[in-house]
């Protein structure tokens, strides 16, 4: 996890927020490469769940929260962890995090054993709307982006016109004030989610739990995650919430443990009859074939984009060999980002940077390929520290520019560059025409 940490910074992956000043606990901001890897990763989430799909439409919901909504969802009351005080040191803690000696409860800090009994801390950010500082004025940031989707349900079916069974997706930040944020940025203050209320009949919602079980698992293969690394936990009835008929967290390995990417839960039809009692409104749905009036029950596969742009970094860092400019070999960081969620998908070399000729060919590259990707331009040092540089910020593919590019060697080569695989580092010869195709077919 250190090597991890520190190629992230190094690299301009993830920083930690207000670093000058020391940081912000549970707070990252994402750097040049980051902020690509995060937004490749939502766009294809969005492209798979909405824009694929005719039984899918989305929503972006604000983040500031009505309180009315959270009492009615239950996060007002219940949204709590259990915590403690150390009366030793003063460090409060979450209750199932104290340690243990001879079956006596400890402050992991101090050792001390003088502890409060636990307390509900709720883990909402409360703020203030407008000038007045009265509890009318409390509003939440939302610390889930599913409540805005069932707050809007009727005016989304009211306008889409769909029928059930149909999906309301949202991709958005939520906030919880986590006691203990940790494992980098796996449990944040700040976080964005993916979700996906997948509405249905009351008898549809198991089979459906299958089904978007089975997708969320797929959708991870296709971002790159190996299959052997993910585990489906069945979450046993004592453990899920007393709403939900049946939940599958998907895990990952990371190097801190096997822990949640996300949870796929059937919730029946909880959250809308919650909102229908407290806001009076109806939110139901009219089958006009059987001319039945009833209240959808859902299905939530639930994710979030920082924890799976961990797994996609943690499962992306290899170290192999590979030989440097005197052909001795070294350790060769590379992160082998699928070409679909790489930052970067082509760099582009002239190998020279003085040769005028090259560096106008290389820029020439640069402008056909920027239409279809992100690319990157680096004249810099000698060939294989370029390489080495793209390897380790999984960059799938380098174009050289060369003599042969120019036609110097063999007039039958002119205006083909050597296209270099991140994994295999084997070049081939194309033509320069050919490389927005070649590229853009392994990238999609
Ligand atoms: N609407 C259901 C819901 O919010 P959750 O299990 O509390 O369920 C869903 O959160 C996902 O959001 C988690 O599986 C996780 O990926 C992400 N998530 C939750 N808390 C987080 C935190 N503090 N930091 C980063 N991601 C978090």
């Amino acid at each position: 996890m250190e090597k991890i940490v520190s190629l992230c910074k190094r690299r301009g992956f993830i920083f930690q927020s207000s670093e000058i000043y020391g940081g912000l606990n549970g707070v990252w901001d994402y750097g040049p490469l980051g902020v690509e890897l995060k937004n490749n990763l939502k766009q294809y989430w969005w492209q798979v769940t909405v824009r694929d799909r005719d039984d899918v439409v989305g929503l972006d919901g604000a983040i500031l929260t009505h309180p009315a909504v959270l009492e009615a969802s239950g996060h007002v009351d219940t949204f709590t962890d259990p915590m403690v005080d150390c009366r030793t040191c003063k460090a409060r803690l979450r209750a199932d995090q104290l340690s243990e000696k001879n079956g006596v409860k400890q402050c992991p800090n101090c050792g001390g054993k003088d502890l409060t009994e636990a307390r509900p801390f709720n883990l909402m950010f409360q703020t203030q709307m407008g000038a007045s500082a009265d509890p009318a004025s409390i509003a939440y940031l939302r610390p889930e982006t599913a409540q805005s989707i069932f707050v809007q349900f009727k005016n989304v079916l009211d306008v889409s016109r769909k029928k059930l069974p149909f999906g309301i997706a949202q991709i958005g930040k939520a906030f919880r004030n986590e006691i203990n944020p940790r494992n980098f940025t796996f449990r944040s203050r700040e976080f964005e989610q993916m979700e996906l209320e997948y509405f249905c009949r009351p008898e549809q919602g198991m089979e459906l739990l299958a089904y978007w079980l089975k997708e969320r698992i797929k959708f991870y293969e296709e971002i790159g995650i190996s299959r052997k690394r993910l585990h489906i936990l069945d979450v046993p009835e004592k453990e899920r919430a007393f709403y939900s008929k049946g939940t599958f967290d998907i895990e990952y390995e990371f190097p801190f443990g096997r822990q949640e990417l996300e949870g796929v839960a059937y919730r029946t039809d909880y959250d809308l009859q919650q909102h229908i009692k407290a806001s009076g409104k109806t939110l139901d749905y009219f089958d006009e074939e059987t001319k039945e009036r009833f209240v959808p029950h859902v299905v939530e596969p639930s994710a979030g984009v920082d924890r799976t742009v961990l797994a996609l970094i943690c499962d992306a860092y290899d170290e192999d060999t590979a030989p440097d400019e005197k052909g001795k070999m070294e350790t060769r960081i590379v992160m082998r980002f699928h070409p679909r969620m790489a930052p970067i998908k082509c760099a582009i070399f002239p190998l020279l940077r003085n040769k005028e000729p090259l560096v106008a060919k290389a820029r020439e590259v640069q402008e056909l390929l920027r239409p279809h990707m992100n690319v990157f331009y680096d004249e810099g040092g000698a060939i294989g520290r370029r390489y080495r540089r793209q390897d380790e910020i999984g960059t799938p593919f380098g174009v050289t520019i060369d003599f042969e590019t120019l036609g110097e060697k063999d007039d039958e080569l002119r205006d083909t560059v050597t296209l270099r695989d991140r994994d295999s580092m084997k070049q081939e010869r194309v033509a320069i025409k050919d490389l927005p195709q070649i590229i853009s077919s392994k990238i999609r």
